[in-house]
């Protein structure tokens, strides 16, 4: 939803955008906010005002409402002018600002729709199958479809359509969309997506079908390691709600909703599940189905299934669509067996055009690594079958891909005797657009950085999973915490954060807590809600995500759930205050915890769960403050005041003793002023004690080396980032990973694949799984990639002004980066910096879009010059510098380059 124009206006409005991801049709029931952007030849002007019309159509004829001129520079996040939009009603806006040149001309006008509203909106009835056998066992999807007749040109049609699994639309034989996996995975009992499509151009005048399919998906496909399948964890029956609504150039409206006119069958897949895999025997297709004149009098008519129209709200994160296509070149191992590397770890399946006869078989297993023999590692999938199979109905060349599955893979075995004519890797992914960009001298760095975003990329399909592969792929929420402002770096992923969140909350309750995978299905007992660290992504996440967008509308929709979460806190504290010892995943995959045993870290479980609800507490207060809660925000304060100081006196000599301690210390604020340095020089000592190799499970690493650089120990914090030695960042990248290992030695130093075994933590054993815990794609330990934007490249949002619009530009190279260029696109517009060493100058270029501003900490020594735009600053101030919008030019003579700490 953008716009753009081009005036010869000195002030130019290039760009107004909602919060509607632009791979998102409608609007929901949230009030709209609109952003914009600004260009101007004139870098020393300030927006001074804004006015924001809306109206009922482009031109602006009439104008419905404005918010008047409003003296602001607010850009971001402005409330639009008007009352909430109505189910389907289209409004338009626009923007002017005036800076001290003027006014600027209008903007181009934005377009926003609303989606279907509220459950009056909708005449449709859920649909299925009678006697489905999925109901008890997996079987095959649905086919349904429903012939009708549109009697004139359409103008506008849009179809509105969910379902209980996941679906596909096509009419007329066309797909209504490329999404995949629609809706997606929600808190399914009391959320549930509607995909909005425009379908105006697939109606023709005349007869016209409408067909869908429905598969398992989430709702009724396997979830979790239960030896059992671990089936239907949402209901046993799975259905199509759809309603598609057209009008005709002539002023007419037809409406045709899933009703009991349509038609079921099954067709060529024969099972789908995401962990399993897709059994397609194209013989079983019923030739030419999606078609308007196919003959449908011989399936089965559809039977109504309860669907409950309260729990419906339109998409408002982006949806799971094809991320890259990597061509691969399949290798013939032994006759009839080819393997594909695709170079790259990712999510989704292989797409193989082949030639065959009938009757011929075509089968694809996936592994994220191999064995040393060269076969696919598949150990690591657990229950999890990953594997497509396909039976030929013609003699000609086909193209397969599977459906309503995923796989984590970079490896391929293909088993045919059909002849390979080519063949894909295709990587699937929620389409959230990229954000930042990261490129220096050191080739390893930017491969971890590039695994990071490929982590990211792999592990958000509709939530955020922590893995791909194998047969778990939950919604972890300490995993999220860890990750959640590197996501937000990496990605413009605010709006899928928002979605998740909204489940997070539905999901929680006010007595046990946050659950520990969201949304919430298979664990049980303690595990399942309020630990330490993973419930706790109800405050930090919000929080990565205000500091990142600068957008308050994320605190004030979670600020019911950051707090329920505290006062759940508050009712378990024992007689001291203090949270009691009980279960927790903790510091989990500390390396030198037990490997079976990855709770069992060295830093005190009970320590933590304190620490994290003194530092929830205090982002608690912040976010009341925020929304104007005043009396919730004094009391947090006090309760994160209390909590710190107790857990600091209880634990400070244990903390002293691992890196997790020392790092969640001083990061949370436990730590009095007076003794801050002796827990960074501790923490330093620790890492140097391991030559930077990494000491810290989930919860410590994100923190270590902000720990260290605000400590003045840059030293050994690039020790610890530059570290090839396992366990640490760069290890991984030297043994040739493409996304980040979820333990630091998966593929260890002698080249063998670690084990993985693990003893199931207390509250998990839903059964056995095997014990076996072992992913080459996690992306928690890339937490530490935003620590790189913010230190190695120098580009930090401002925790006071977030969101970019103070940007804090403070890089601090190591002595062996020479160049370093990242960018990041901020709500205002590009921000970017490239510095480069060479001979005893730093230089860097920044650019600062309109309604930033800049806070230049340049990397100076004791003997540096600094020079801004080729003026010199005084050598007796701070030596620091305002930028303002538009591009510098910095330089610093002598700076001070960091030199590694260790041998
Ligand atoms: C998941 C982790 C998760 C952990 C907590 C694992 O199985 O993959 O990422 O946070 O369990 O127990």
């Amino acid at each position: 939803m953008s716009s753009r124009t081009t005036t010869a206006e000195n002030v130019v409005v290039t760009q107004l955008v909602s919060q509607i991801p632009t791979s998102v049709l409608v609007a929901g029931a949230d009030p709209i906010r609109l952003t914009w952007q600004v260009a101007t030849s004139n870098h020393g002007h300030r927006q001074r005002a804004y006015e924001v019309q809306a109206a009922a159509g482009d031109a602006f004829e009439a104008v419905l409402a404005t918010t008047g001129i409003v003296d602001s520079d607010d850009q971001v996040a402005v409330p639009a002018p008007g009352a909430p939009l109505k189910s389907r009603e289209v409004r338009y806006y626009r923007v002017r600002i005036r800076t001290d040149n003027g006014w600027s001309a209008w903007s181009a006008t934005l377009r926003i729709e609303a989606g279907l509203l509220g459950p009056s909106d909708w005449t449709a009835i859920g649909i299925t199958i009678p006697d489905d056998p999925g109901r008890t066992r997996q079987a095959p999807p649905l086919l349904l479809r429903r012939a009708f007749e549109v009697p004139g040109a359409a103008r506008r049609a849009r179809l509105y359509a969910t379902a209980h699994g996941v679906f596909r639309m096509a009419i007329n034989g066309r797909p209504v969309s490329q999404d995949i996996l629609a809706p997606g995975w929600t808190a399914y009992r009391d959320r549930l997506l509607v995909e909005t499509y425009d379908v105006t151009d697939l109606l023709r005048t005349g007869r016209n079908v409408i067909t869908g399919v429905v598969g398992d998906g989430w709702y009724r496909g396997r979830l979790g390691w239960d030896p059992d399948g671990g089936r239907a964890r949402y209901g046993t029956d799975v259905a199509l709600f759809a309603q598609l609504e057209v009008d005709l150039d002539n002023g007419g409206e037809l409406t045709v909703s899933t009703d009991r006119l349509w038609r079921a069958s099954s067709g060529a897949i024969r099972a789908a599940d995401l962990y399993d895999g897709a059994e397609i025997d194209l013989r079983q297709e019923p030739n030419g189905w999606e078609m308007p004149e196919f003959e449908d009098a011989s399936w089965a008519r559809v039977v109504a299934v309860p669907f409950d129209r309260r729990i419906l709200e339109p998409r408002l994160a982006p949806p799971v669509r094809v991320a890259a296509s990597i061509p691969v070149s399949p290798i013939e191992v032994r006759p009839g067996l080819f393997r594909t590397d695709g170079g790259q770890n990712v999510t989704g399946h292989v797409r193989i055009r082949v030639r065959g006869r009938r009757d011929q078989r075509v089968t694809v297993r996936h592994a994220e690594v191999l064995e040393p023999d060269g076969s696919l590692h598949t150990r690591s999938l657990r229950t999890a079958r990953a594997t497509d199979t396909y039976v030929l109905a013609n003699d000609q060349t086909v193209v397969l891909e599977p459906m309503f599955t995923f796989h984590g893979f970079r490896y391929a075995e293909i088993e045919t005797d059909a002849d390979i004519i080519d063949a894909a890797h295709v990587a699937i992914s929620s389409a959230t657009p990229r954000r930042g960009t990261f490129e220096s001298s050191d080739a390893d760095l930017n491969r971890f950085h590039e695994n990071v975003v490929w982590s990211q990329r792999d592990n958000f399909v509709s939530v955020p999973t922590d893995c791909p592969q194998r047969d778990e792929r939950l919604g972890w929420t300490g995993d999220a915490q860890a990750f959640a402002s590197t996501a937000c770096t990496l990605f413009d992923a605010r709006s899928f954060w928002a979605s998740w969140l909204r489940d997070l909350a539905f999901d929680q309750d006010p007595v046990m807590g946050v659950p520990s995978v969201v949304p919430d299905v298979v664990l049980k007992g303690e595990a399942r809600f309020g630990r330490a660290g993973w419930a706790d992504a109800a405050t930090i996440v919000p929080w990565a995500v205000y500091e990142a967008y600068g957008d308050a509308t994320v605190i004030r929709d979670q600020y019911p759930s950051m707090r329920s979460w505290i006062e759940s806190l508050l009712g378990r504290r024992d007689a001291d205050g203090l949270l009691p010892e009980t279960f927790q995943f903790g510091d989990w995959l500390d390396p030198m915890a037990p490997p079976e045993r990855p709770w069992q870290a060295r830093a005190d479980s009970t320590f933590l769960a304190n620490a994290f609800f003194a530092h929830s507490a205090r982002l608690a207060a912040r976010a009341a403050s925020l929304v104007g809660e005043t009396s919730d925000a004094a009391r947090y304060e006090a309760i994160a005041d209390a909590i710190g100081s107790s857990t600091w006196a209880r634990w400070r000599e244990h903390l002293l003793s691992n890196q997790t301690g020392c790092a969640v210390a001083l990061q949370f604020g436990l730590v009095p002023d007076d003794e801050r340095q002796v827990v960074g020089d501790t923490l330093a000592a620790l890492v140097l004690a391991t030559d930077g190799r990494v000491g810290t499970g989930f919860l410590g690493t994100p923190l270590v080396l902000p720990a260290l650089a605000a400590t003045g120990h840059l030293e050994e914090a690039y020790l610890a980032l530059l570290c090839r030695e396992a366990p640490s960042w760069l290890y991984q990248v030297t043994r040739g990973a493409t996304t980040v290992w979820e333990r630091w030695d998966a593929i260890r130093p002698d080249g063998s694949i670690h084990p993985g075994v693990m003893t199931p933590p207390p509250g998990t054993e839903v059964g056995d799984d095997g014990g076996q815990m072992l992913s080459f794609n996690h992306y928690a330990y890339g937490a530490v990639v935003d620590w790189v934007y913010r230190t190695v490249a120098g580009l930090a949002p401002d925790p006071t002004c977030p969101g970019y619009r103070r940007v804090i530009v403070a890089p601090r190279p190591d002595d062996s980066i020479t160049f370093c260029t990242a960018t990041l696109d901020a709500p205002q517009g590009l921000v970017t910096i490239a510095w480069r060493v060479e001979g005893e100058t730093f230089s860097a270029v920044v650019d600062l879009p309109f309604g930033t501003i800049g806070l230049f900490d340049p990397p100076c020594g004791p003997s540096s010059l600094v020079v801004v735009d080729g003026r010199q600053l005084e050598e007796s101030a701070s030596q620091s510098a305002v930028l303002t919008p538009g591009r510098h030019v910095v330089e610093v003579t002598r700076p001070a380059l960091v030199s590694r700490a260790g041998p």
